[in-house]
């Protein structure tokens, strides 16, 4: 390779470029709510999980996306953040609508997107876990869907990147993952904007 040439940047590279800044955006929203300073502020917050959490579902189940994400069934969170409702006495929040995405309608590229987003925000959840645990909330209570996988935050994420590059698509449907994972931003932005915000 000469020097000249320049590699193409991963696809989960290119994701986080495309979406540092609505990242940046959400991360300061949850933040400046002080979601965190007491169980009030976090109850709202697990609302937003909870919400986001029903729409996206369906994808980890979906057998072609679990080909191309070995593991993925065992990623989902959905009832990590159901029992935390109960362990707070909290009911979950009624949905306005149906879930985002329904078992047999799952356009592969859109759900790669979402599934970044999703599973890129165990990066965070590791900060949010130490700052829950000064509200007395921890792995086995409150604060379930925020613990580690087993082998770390860092190597859970990077399996997941590693299967997300090696994925084969189309060029012609590539656009649909950074699209999917705009929106799946748009949809927790607008979730803080209802419940935290
Ligand atoms: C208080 C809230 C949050 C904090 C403090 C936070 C913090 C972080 C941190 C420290 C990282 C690792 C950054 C890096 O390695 O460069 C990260 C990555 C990420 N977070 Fe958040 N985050 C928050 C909320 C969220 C939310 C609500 C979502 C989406 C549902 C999200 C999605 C992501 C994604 C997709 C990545 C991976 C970026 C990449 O390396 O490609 N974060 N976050």
């Amino acid at each position: 390779m000469t020097s000249t040439m320049t590699m193409e940047p991963s696809r989960a590279k290119r994701l986080k470029a495309q979406t540092h800044d609505t990242h940046a955006g959400v991360d300061s929203a949850i933040m400046s709510a002080a979601s965190f300073a007491d169980r009030a502020g976090y109850g709202r917050f697990l609302r937003v999980q909870y919400l986001f959490h029903r729409d996206i579902a369906a994808l980890y189940a979906e057998p072609a996306l679990q080909a191309l994400l070995p593991g993925l069934p065992e990623r989902q969170r959905l009832a990590l953040i159901e029992a935390d409702l109960i362990d707070l006495g909290m009911d979950a929040p009624r949905p306005e609508g149906p879930a985002r995405f329904a078992a047999g309608e799952i356009d592969l590229p859109t759900g790669l997107g979402w599934l970044y987003v999703a599973e890129g925000s165990n990066m965070g959840a590791a900060l949010l876990r130490k700052e829950v645990a000064k509200i007395g909330l921890s792995d086995t209570f409150g604060a379930r869907h925020l613990a580690p996988a087993p082998e770390g935050p860092a190597a859970h994420w990077r399996s997941f990147t590693a299967a997300l590059d090696a994925a084969e698509l189309d060029e012609s449907d590539e656009p649909r993952v950074g699209a999917g994972a705009g929106a799946a931003f748009a949809r927790v932005q607008a979730l803080i904007d209802g419940h935290i915000g």
